[in-house]
């Protein structure tokens, strides 16, 4: 039996950290790495810095078996694993749709330099195409001489909410730019997954890393594809829920990510199309640049067109109107509340002059870090207690499940619920006496 392969994984944002556990609950030997000492401190004694369902049970396991450990000396990763992940965040620079790249290089530079054998480096962070091949050169410039120093990548689909179960069990395994050397490292790292007949697919660095950014573009053009349906059948008082189910069973449609609302958010979809978008542009793919340019506008706008409702509702202005708002999550079962239509929404309410009361399940805390200025109630009773307007804004099941007479019940008399997510039983809560609104559901 050859050795198994040691890991390093390089970042522990949501990705970096699942990565790790899930390699960890592999059996390989894994080291976590982040410039920031709070993360480290945190993972190391078992704690999650963020909510993810299923994440908690598998680090404790990791670190109480000693095959999973975090530091935040990138020296002491390079010197310790054959093949490292670089799994760190690359953001939207700020004035320019175009991906903030410094991280990517750091962590590539920084392992380079500091190896002290052989060694794997994949990249697993989403980037603009083309830097793979500028980061293998510059891998090359860094590393120590006389050592095999290799790079590819391994992009991440990983959903948040299911990141575990997205990691263990991926759809497919992509890398791009391996040597055999490195295919087969590859292979033994994924192995598990590869003998539950997960696809692997081999391929180039530029095609490993559009694959990545063409599946969220995908996602994303789906959505606003439905979202403007939806704004045809508000038009026309036709129902878009009963629509994407009909179309959903046309298997070259699929119903997945064709759920009308408020539109997509996140730290990954939003930024991921710019990017895009930018980097279609600097290449003179300028038919792509046309369809995401519409694609995001189509999605920001949802956001304006659930505001504009809510003023609706309260008779041409919300100032000094009371608006319960129900999710600041991006989606359910997170408390990510980047790029979150539904705090964009709260937030522009506010502004507005409304009194906007906020609750979420998980992101109450999140939220007040990015909008300290809003109110934060602690249950869904408390958010829409003397509200004129309620907004279900995240699709929580603690909402889609709430008793609407009890809690007609709390709010001024005649209270409309504006469900952005198309998620509520509308019959029931219109039948509980609320005036229901959805998005291109009809009345
Ligand atoms: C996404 C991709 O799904 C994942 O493969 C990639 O690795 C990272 O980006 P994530 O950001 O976790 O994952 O969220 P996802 O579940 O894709 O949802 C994105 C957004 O789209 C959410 O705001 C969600 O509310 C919205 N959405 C999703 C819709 O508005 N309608 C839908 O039908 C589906």
């Amino acid at each position: 039996d050859q050795p198994r392969p040691r890991i390093s994984v390089v970042g522990t944002g949501y990705l970096g950290a699942t990565h790790a556990a899930a390699m960890a609950e592999l059996g390989f030997d894994v080291v976590g790495v982040d410039v920031d000492p709070a993360k480290v401190e945190a993972l190391s004694a078992g704690k999650v810095p963020f909510y993810e369902p299923g994440l908690p049970e598998l680090l404790v396991r990791g670190v109480e078996s000693g095959r999973l450990r975090f530091t935040t000396d990138l020296a002491e990763a390079a010197a310790f694993a054959d093949v490292h992940f670089v799994c760190v965040g690359t953001p939207q620079r700020p004035g320019s749709n175009g991906a903030d790249l410094r991280y990517v290089e750091a962590a590539f530079e920084g392992l380079a330099q500091h190896l002290t054998h052989d060694a794997l480096l994949v990249g697993k962070s989403t980037v603009p195409v083309g830097t793979g091949a500028r980061m293998a050169a510059r891998v090359r410039e860094v590393a120590p001489a006389g050592l095999r120093v290799e790079l590819a990548w391994n992009p991440e689909f990983l959903r948040e909410g299911k990141a575990v179960h997205d990691t263990l069990s991926p759809d497919r395994v992509v890398v791009g730019g391996a040597s055999p050397w490195g295919d087969d490292l590859l292979r033994q790292v994924y192995a598990r997954p590869l003998s539950e007949g997960t696809p692997f697919i081999a391929t180039d660095l530029p095609t490993a890393e559009l694959v990545k950014v063409s599946a969220n573009a995908f996602l994303a053009t789906k959505i606003s594809f439905i979202n403007a349906i939806s704004q045809v059948c508000d038009k026309a008082g036709a129902d878009v829920t009963v629509l994407s189910d009909a179309l959903g069973h046309d298997v070259r449609i699929g119903r997945q990510f064709l759920n009308a609302g408020l539109g997509f958010g996140g730290g990954c979809l939003p930024k991921d199309i710019r990017a895009l978008m930018h980097r279609a542009g600097e290449l003179g793919a300028h038919s792509l640049v046309a369809l995401m340019q519409d694609v995001d506008e189509i999605n920001m706008w949802q956001r304006q067109r659930v505001i504009d409702m809510a003023v609706q509702a309260c008779g041409g202005s919300v100032l000094n109107r009371r608006i319960g708002v129900l999710g600041a999550a991006f989606k359910p079962d997170t408390d990510d509340v980047r790029d979150s239509p539904a705090l964009n929404v709260a937030a522009g309410l506010h502004l507005r002059g409304a009194q906007v009361v906020v609750y979420d399940p998980e992101a109450g805390e999140t939220s007040r870090r990015m909008f300290p200025t809003l109110t934060y109630g602690t249950s869904t009773e408390e958010a829409v207690t003397d509200a004129d307007v309620v907004l279900v804004l995240t699709e929580w099941p603690v909402f889609r499940e709430a008793d609407p007479a009890k809690l007609l019940g709390l709010t001024r008399p005649g209270a409309t619920v504006i469900d952005a997510r198309n998620c509520l039983p509308a019959d029931t809560w219109r039948q509980a006496g609320w005036t229901y609104r959805g998005l291109g559901a009809a009345r």
